[in-house]
C-alpha cells in the first residue's frame, strides 16, 4: 500500500536503519573512536582491519607483503559489503582506504550514515610518525601522506554525511558530536 509519507520523508526514516560508517584517512583515530562509541550504542563496532587479520590469521603489512595491495583491497571489499548485507546495525570502522574502490563507495552512500573523521595534514604526520604498521607509509612517510591525502580527500568528501573535525580534541568531545549527529536523524 502507498504511505501517505512524501518521498524524502520516507528517505529519511530510514537513515536511521543504516549503519554507522567512520571512514578517513589513517591516523584521525577511528579505531579509537570506533570503540567508544559501542559504549553509547546498542550496535557491534566492527574494525574491518582487526576483522581481515583474524580471519586470515595474518596481519595487514603481511598480507601487503605475500600479495600485494590489490588483494587487499578484494578483502576489505568483500568484509565490507559481508557486514553492510546485514539487516542488524553495526559501527563499521573502516580502513583509510576504503573510498579507492567506486563500488564501495556506491555501497558506503546507499548503507550508510557516513562520519568522516578529518586532521590536518600536519596533524597527521605527526601521529604517524612513529608507526611502523602501515604498509603504504614504507619509505618517505611525510611525502606519502601528503600525497595519499590529496588523492582521497575528495573521494571522502564526496561521500561523507558529517566531517568531524579531529585536531586538538580529545575523543570524549568527538564522540559527543557524532552521537548528537546520530541522535538527531528520523527515527
Ligand atoms: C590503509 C589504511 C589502514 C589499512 C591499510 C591500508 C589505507 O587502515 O587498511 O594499511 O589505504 O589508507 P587505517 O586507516 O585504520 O590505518
Amino acid at each position: 500500500m502507498k504511505s501517505n509519507l512524501t518521498e524524502k520523508e520516507e528517505n529519511s526514516m530510514s537513515a536511521h536503519k543504516k549503519h554507522l560508517i567512520l571512514m578517513g584517512m589513517m591516523g584521525t583515530g577511528k579505531s579509537t573512536i570506533g570503540r567508544h562509541l559501542a559504549q553509547y550504542l546498542p550496535y557491534p563496532a566492527i574494525d574491518l582491519d582487526h576483522w581481515i587479520e583474524e580471519k586470515q590469521n595474518q596481519s595487514i603489512p603481511s598480507i601487503f607483503e605475500e600479495f600485494g595491495e590489490s588483494y587487499f583491497r578484494e578483502l576489505e571489499s568483500q568484509a565490507f559489503k559481508h557486514f553492510l548485507e546485514q539487516s542488524q546495525q553495526h559501527i563499521l570502522i573502516t580502513g583509510g582506504g576504503i573510498v579507492l574502490r567506486s563500488e564501495n563507495r556506491k555501497w558506503i552512500k546507499e548503507n550508510g550514515v557516513v562520519f568522516h573523521l578529518t586532521a590536518d595534514v600536519d596533524t597527521l604526520i605527526q601521529r604517524l610518525e612513529l608507526d611502523g604498521n602501515r604498509p603504504l607509509l614504507q619509505g618517505n612517510k611525510v611525502e606519502k601522506i601528503r600525497r595519499i591525502w590529496s588523492e582521497r580527500k575528495s573521494l571522502y568528501e564526496s561521500i561523507a554525511d558529517y566531517q568531524i573535525q579531529t585536531d586538538a580534541r580529545s575523543p570524549e568531545v568527538i564522540i559527543a558530536e557524532i552521537l548528537s549527529h546520530w541522535h538527531q536523524l528520523p527515527v
